[in-house]
């Protein structure tokens, strides 16, 4: 069925409208995940698992849903975490989801494989921001990028940890998907049948990775595979010491970003991170891997009191929020929530992707008899 704007009510009428506005390649980057790609639909399923129990006659006429995260108050208990290529899904790419995330007052993630340079994102976006780090072995483009970031004024650095080698997407091994992509007849192809994005992607500026595209050609002007690029690039020898000097030369908010066992949140709060990421990349990298949701738990348990615990991935719903905030996270994140919706329909798709998120919160607030954050505690649940 034909979608526009007007006929997306939830996430996954967004993720309808993506598919069909994007080529194939693209979407596929998106929605999918590695191997088998177990993990990424139990990082949705693992809400289903756990009840809500309401309480009512409240007085919810007035819902506070602010909150604050490693270091940053925000209107929503919800951020858009960092994604890469995002001028690929939709030509305005970081400034739309920037100035989406301004409007709602809500955390904007930045990656380091980003298509707007930090310097512009810092001028023109009014919203906190983190800058997501890729540990790249070429140590001089490392410390550029937290260097620009800072100079920027980003405020939370969030390096993250769960990609020290690429993650085994098939779907990109069977579609080619490469950055930038490379024209061959079966992409040209798929170009051709989405005219609309075709006609956006070649008539405005030129695809780049702003932050990397002085120190290394690849994904800006040499086409590559995203497992390659993390393959090539990444510092294999990433360690705990070399999270920690990152941190301190940082000096600012700082998180892990990936972090899934209790002897990693552990260490976290060790070398003063001031939150951790519970994530695993959306499934994209360990297929097999727990989810977040199941996860939270006893991370929340063994640091929740010294550390901002993060619940990222698998949210499609302001319920999964809830419950994730209930167990005790201090906020989530989400990728592909806001990027369906920039595929979609650019800034005002996202605009209407944290609009339905909002409203789906302050509904589900008052039907669970809870009027800010803090009155969400684990009695509410009960898992099967
Ligand atoms: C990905 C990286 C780039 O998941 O974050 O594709």
């Amino acid at each position: 069925m034909f979608k526009r704007l007007k006929d997306v009510h939830n996430i996954s009428d967004f993720r309808s409208l993506a598919k069909q506005r994007l080529p194939g390649p693209i979407f596929h980057y998106i929605d999918g995940a590695a191997d088998d790609e177990l993990t990424y639909r139990r990082n949705t399923s693992a809400f289903d698992e756990v009840d809500l129990v309401p309480n009512v006659l409240a007085g919810v006429e007035d819902i506070d849903l602010s909150t604050t995260v490693m270091g940053q108050k925000i209107d929503m208990p919800l951020f858009l975490s960092p994604t890469a290529l995002q001028r690929l899904f939709h030509h305005d790419g970081e400034m739309a989801v920037g100035r989406a995330a301004e409007k709602y007052n809500t955390i904007f993630g930045v990656s380091s494989l980003g298509t707007v340079s930090v310097e512009e994102i810092g001028e023109k976006i009014n919203t906190p921001k983190m800058f997501q780090l890729y540990y790249h072995k070429d140590k001089g483009l490392t410390r550029s990028m937290i260097d620009r970031s800072k100079e920027a004024n980003f405020d939370i650095l969030a390096l993250t940890v769960d990609t020290i080698v690429g993650g085994n997407r098939e779907r990109d091994l069977h579609t080619g998907f490469t950055s930038p992509p490379r024209l061959t007849l079966k992409s040209l192809l798929s170009f051709a049948t989405h005219p609309a994005w075709a006609f956006n992607y070649f008539t405005h500026d030129a695809f780049e990775l702003s932050q990397l595209k002085d120190h290394v050609k690849e994904g800006s002007n040499i086409s590559i595979s995203i497992a390659d690029y993390f393959n090539k690039m990444v510092d294999q020898s990433m360690d705990w010491k070399a999270a920690e000097e990152v941190n301190k030369y940082w000096g600012k908010d700082f998180v892990l970003k990936g972090i899934m066992s209790v002897e990693d949140a552990k260490r976290a709060v060790d070398i003063g991170a001031s939150g951790i990421m519970v994530s695993n990349h959306g499934g994209r990298q360990l297929d097999g891997s727990r989810s977040p949701f199941d996860q939270l738990a006893e991370i929340v348990d063994a640091v929740g009191d010294k550390i901002d615990v993060i619940c990222d991935g698998g949210i499609t719903r302001g319920t999964h929020i809830l419950k994730a905030l209930s167990v005790g996270a201090k906020a989530c994140s989400g990728g592909r929530l806001y990027l369906y919706a920039l595929a979609a329909a650019g800034q005002g798709g996202v605009e209407k992707a944290l609009a339905l998120l909002h409203a789906e919160l302050v509904r589900d607030m008052k039907l669970m008899g809870c009027k800010s954050i803090k009155d969400l505690h684990r009695g509410n649940l009960r898992f099967r």
